[in-house]
């Protein structure tokens, strides 16, 4: 066995565990070589990992329905209701009870970008990144519903210290900088198809952040949920950080989630087509409710329709949440409740013969939509599409960097039209500033768009 101060029971841990092929290059490693891989080493949950490989977790197997949901309101009365929401809403944010919480540890290599995805620049006209537009949308409200919003980030170990750079030499985009808490999430390591650790490097281990269900427990570990707790906050307004139009601080859900006393509420999308790659709203057998994801929705399930002809499982989840903070410090407090872990087939490029090849492997990731069906009380609401939902995914086609340039232009041009603001003929491409407005009745309705082609309203 091998021998380092200080190190020892790392060590014995890894012999154990039969994973001593991870020391394979130690003869070539010199004192700080041999640290780094044993540092690596020093937080993997051994009976985890063996667990994961013999028999992979999952969400439990229920009987399910379609979802209820509260729906885009089209009566009189439901709009009263959205209303008298609204109101409560705008108390609890004015209140300093709601914070805002984006997860930016994903890997976005499908979008392909070298960098942090939050640092891609998305703005049509002004060419601002996903951190600033939400940085500024978050900036906006405060100053409009004359609140602290608390702005946390979840970064992983890839990525962290460029993000956190990024936040502090753009002066935090204008937010008080106490109020911008950036933290990493978890990571775990993949196995190959023998369930062994993979070394990425001679030392080191391949791991990849542990999924956006990692954030809750990143809340706790990192103290943030501690903090929250301090400064009064009571519900975590929860995000991707991939979404351009999103409505980080929506009075009107929050105002439901409270008034219905919600433990974790979430926004839903009607589904576009059948087959569309979307999560989907189902409640369980006894009553909770849950999103079953796109790959996991039974064949008939995908393509029944009502007595109406309607498409039966049709909420779409757009992976935005309330969350009661206490309901995160339940969750997170012990081993029962905590999220399963899914498992995915992926090429992963190891460290094989001293060169990097791609080899098959697991990787393991949490979902955070897999806390839904630990809590009871959960509400879904409505959105229209297309002034909330346009994800970047990919470089180019569907849930690109191109549709949701083309949906904020959309959008945009809806909000001065229903302001009744005219747009010149020759003005092809719009874009409103988040410090302008983060909806149409922010908008001065006495400004004019200059004749431009290419037009940005600060
Ligand atoms: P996606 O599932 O789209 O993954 O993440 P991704 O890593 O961004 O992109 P691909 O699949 O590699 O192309 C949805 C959201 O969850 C966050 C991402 O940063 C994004 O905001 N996420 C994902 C995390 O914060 N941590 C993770 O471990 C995974």
């Amino acid at each position: 066995m091998k021998t380092f101060s200080g190190y020892d029971d790392v060590i014995k841990r890894v012999y154990d565990h039969h994973q001593e092929h991870v020391f394979k290059y130690w003869h070539e490693l010199d004192d700080d070589g041999k640290k780094r891989l044993l540092e690596d080493l020093s937080d993997v949950d051994f009976a985890l990992m063996e667990r994961l490989y013999s028999s992979p977790e999952s969400a439990p197997d229920e009987k399910f329905g379609p979802a209820p949901f509260i729906p885009v309101p089209k009566t009189t009365e439901a709009m009263r209701e959205h209303a008298r929401a609204r109101e409560a809403g705008v108390e609890q944010v004015s209140r300093g009870k709601v914070a805002a919480f984006v997860v930016a540890g994903g890997q976005g290599s499908r979008l392909g970008y070298d960098g942090p995805k939050g640092k891609f620049p998305v703005g049509p006209v002004s060419g601002k990144t996903l951190f600033q537009m939400h940085a500024e949308r978050i900036l906006k409200c405060s100053r409009k519903y004359n609140a602290a919003i608390p702005f946390l980030i979840m970064t992983s170990r890839v990525n962290h210290d460029e993000i956190a750079a990024y936040f502090r030499d753009s002066g935090y985009f204008g937010l008080n900088h106490e109020d911008v808490l950036i933290f990493p999430q978890n990571m775990i390591p993949s196995l190959d198809t023998e369930g062994k650790l993979i070394l990425e490097t001679k030392n080191s281990v391949f791991k990849n952040p542990d999924g956006h269900g990692g954030s809750l427990t990143a809340l706790r570990a990192s103290g943030v949920l501690e903090e929250m707790k301090r400064r009064g906050v009571e519900t975590i307004s929860y995000f991707q950080v991939d979404n351009p139009l999103v409505k980080i601080i929506d009075p009107a859900f929050i105002g439901f989630h409270f008034l219905r006393g919600a433990d974790i509420s979430s926004k839903a999308v009607r589904k576009a087509y059948p087959e569309e790659k979307v999560g989907i709203f189902v409640r369980h057998s006894n009553n909770r409710i849950a999103v079953v994801e796109y790959s996991d929705l039974p064949e008939d399930a995908i393509h029944s329709v009502d007595e109406g002809g309607a498409l039966r499982y049709s909420s779409g989840s757009i992976a935005v949440h309330l969350f009661q903070r206490e309901v995160v410090e339940c969750i997170t407090a012990g081993a029962d409740l905590s999220l399963p872990f899914h498992t995915a087939k992926k090429k992963i490029k190891a460290c094989v013969n001293g060169v990097g090849i791609e080899i098959d492997g697991y990787k393991f990731e949490k979902f955070v939509f897999d806390a839904l069906p630990l809590t009871e009380k959960n509400i879904v609401f409505e959105i229209v599409r297309e002034e909330e939902f346009a994800p970047v995914k990919n470089a180019a086609g569907i849930d690109s960097v191109e549709s949701a340039r083309k949906m904020m232009n959309d959008l945009y041009r809806s909000w001065l039209r229903t302001r009744k603001i005219r747009i010149p003929a020759k003005t092809k491409i719009i874009e409103i500033s988040p410090l302008a407005a983060v909806e149409p009745d922010d908008l001065d309705a006495g400004i004019e768009i200059p004749e431009q082609e290419a037009v940005y309203v600060s």
